[in-house]
């Protein structure tokens, strides 16, 4: 198993940052400081039973003795938000368990940011780390209406290098006005919802652009075969049979692995790759990661071949 932080912290703030947005402020109990996390970090907060949601950290990464997280009501989801929104108040426990970083900001002399929606939490600690850094950088922000936009009033310090765009005022965001002649050297972050994010891969040179999603791409349908994994700490190989995930497999055999998305967003259950070809079927992993094939998202990706040893 991993030993990737777990803890219970307090909800010690809670207020809303937009309409139908929370965001939480969380601190440990005891006051302990908290591990140290970069822009681009997500945690898994433990809501219940098979209640898990990844929510990205968009607080002040220097703060060690608080994390902030926002949550966006989500009517027709699956009870998360409901959960944060309706259950969880100021002095109540939550369970949570990181940070991981699927998104991290690489060095670069200039980035192009652009936010959809809830899709701004990570996106926020990028802007104050770009700045620190110096970088030229922008920011295309857009949403359904200003109200439903979180943390403009933080974003106000920014000025002009900042364009919030609601839908309801400015229509669909203008993407061309900011990857259509990228100057060299510039990457692109993006997040927000898969449509977005669809278009500004359709757009953007794969090699500058970097982007976090919270619902699972549509991947190409592959063969769902038959494979071997071997476990190569415990040395046992087992059968991933058709329409049965490796993730399911090794949790049967006994051997508990990490885990919360079930669906290849999340990336907890990345699982080194010692031998063999994955087939990639997250939505995690850049092209550049798939290729190099030394991780895999075991909840969802399969085997190229007839085996797999994986590290566990
Ligand atoms: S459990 Fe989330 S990516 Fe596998």
């Amino acid at each position: 198993m991993s030993d990737v932080y777990e803890a219970e912290l307090v909800v010690d703030k809670r207020e809303f940052a937009a309409d139908g947005v929370l965001a939480l402020t969380l601190r440990h109990p005891l006051g302990e400081p908290l591990p140290a996390w970069e822009p681009g970090a997500h945690l898994d907060v433990v809501l219940g039973p098979d209640l898990e949601r990844q929510y990205s950290l968009c607080g002040d990464p220097a703060d060690r003795s608080a994390w902030r997280i926002a949550v966006l009501r989500e009517p027709a989801g699956r009870g998360g938000s409901a959960y944060v929104h309706e259950e969880l108040g100021e002095g109540d426990k939550v369970r949570v368990r990181g940070p991981r970083n699927h998104f991290a900001l690489r060095p670069a002399a200039r980035y192009r940011f652009i936010a959809g929606g809830i899709g701004i939490t990570p996106v926020l600690p990028m802007l104050a780390a770009a700045e620190a850094a110096g970088a030229e950088w922008t920011l295309l922000y857009g949403g359904r209406s200003r109200n439903s936009m979180a943390f403009t009033e933080e974003l106000a310090r920014y000025g002009d290098r900042v364009t919030v765009a609601p839908q309801d005022e400015a229509g669909l965001l203008d993407l061309g006005s900011v990857l259509d002649a990228l100057p060299e050297g510039t990457l692109v972050y993006c997040c927000g919802p898969g449509p977005l994010l669809d278009a500004v891969e359709a757009r953007c040179p794969s090699g500058a652009l970097h982007v976090e999603r919270f619902q699972a791409k549509e991947q190409p349908v592959g063969e769902d075969g038959e494979f071997e994994v071997e476990l190569a700490q415990s040395g046992r190989t087992l059968t991933v049979a058709p329409g049965v995930s490796v993730l399911d497999t090794v949790r049967a055999s006994g051997v508990e692995v990490l885990f919360s998305c079930t669906e290849g967003t999340c990336g907890t259950c990345e699982t080194d790759v010692l031998e063999g070809t994955p087939e990639h079927r997250d939505s995690v992993l850049t092209e550049e990661e798939r290729e190099a094939g030394e991780t895999m998202m075991i909840c969802v990706s399969r085997c190229k071949g007839k085996k797999l040893v994986l590290d566990l």
